[in-house]
């Protein structure tokens, strides 16, 4: 589906009817990373996926990506679809993405789950980096970043030669500026550390304990500093925790306290 929002058209997924579950995929992904949850929780919720600006079928513009502009989309979007307020789930880079957005719209965020995802700023080397990779994006294209990234989002024990293929097949229809505005977009992302405390809707952070690109040091440290936050370590799981062991992710969605309860601290 496609929706003009925010000056851009956007494609999304939109399965199911109830409260909507807003599902925010990471860098340099696409929605089908979440066709495993899409399945499982479209039966009970609106389950929303949408693709980023410049990532998936959603077309790149010339304006820069911080992470406040994908924000501003996604609550474009639920605004435009009536779907609000959202149990929003952002995976890494969209987890920059639902934090901001939980920053500036907590009336629209009915619970957060952050998924290997960090709130700190990048180190200075880490920004270097990737404004660095950016340009290196802009003269040889995306394979350069799905070529370092590919490998490091399942776990390091994981052979299945399908699965790696899927999450190949999730990076490709990604937009090389979409990359590179994103790159300089992460790069230039304020520390939301500061931020956790405040949140008062229901939290739940969630990570692979074989992460290697966000170590589960940060989800845990992250957890610790939001009142009330439950924390879910999954074994066997690398970076993309949620579609290499969907079935342990799914059900730590579906045995969040918090859901159960209908979301009732939720303002
Ligand atoms: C992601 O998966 O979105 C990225 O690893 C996030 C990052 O590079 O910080």
């Amino acid at each position: 589906m496609r929706a003009k929002v925010n000056g851009i058209q956007m494609a999304y997924t939109d399965e199911g009817e109830g409260a909507c579950l807003l599902l925010v995929h990471g860098f340099p992904l696409s929605r089908g990373v979440w066709s495993k949850q899409v399945e499982a929780f479209k039966e009970s919720y609106r389950v929303i996926a949408p693709d980023l600006r410049g990532f998936g079928e959603t077309a790149a513009t010339a304006s820069p990506s911080p992470m406040s502009r994908f924000a501003e989309d996604l609550h474009a979007l639920v605004r435009h679809l009536e779907a609000g307020p959202a149990i929003l789930v952002g995976h890494s880079m969209g987890g920059y993405v639902a934090l901001a957005f939980a920053k500036a719209h907590p009336e629209a965020v009915r619970a957060l789950a952050l998924v290997s995802t960090k709130a700190g700023p990048d180190a200075p080397e880490v920004a270097d980096a990737r404004r660095a990779l950016a340009k290196q994006v802009r003269a040889e294209g995306t394979s350069v970043v799905i070529h370092a990234m590919a490998p490091k989002m399942l776990s390091g024990a994981n052979s299945d030669k399908a699965m790696a293929a899927a999450v190949r097949s999730f990076m490709t229809p990604t937009k090389p500026e979409g990359v590179i505005r994103a790159l300089n977009g992460m790069a230039e992302r304020p520390d939301g550390r500061p931020w956790l405390a405040g949140l008062e809707m229901p939290v739940l952070v969630i990570a692979g304990l074989e992460d290697t690109l966000i170590p589960p040091s940060e989800s845990q440290a992250m957890a610790k500093a939001i009142h009330g936050a439950q924390l879910r370590l999954i074994p066997e799981a690398g970076h993309l925790v949620a579609f290499e062991q969907a079935e342990a992710f799914n059900a730590a969605l579906w045995e969040w306290p918090e859901r159960k309860n209908g979301f009732k601290n939720a303002s």
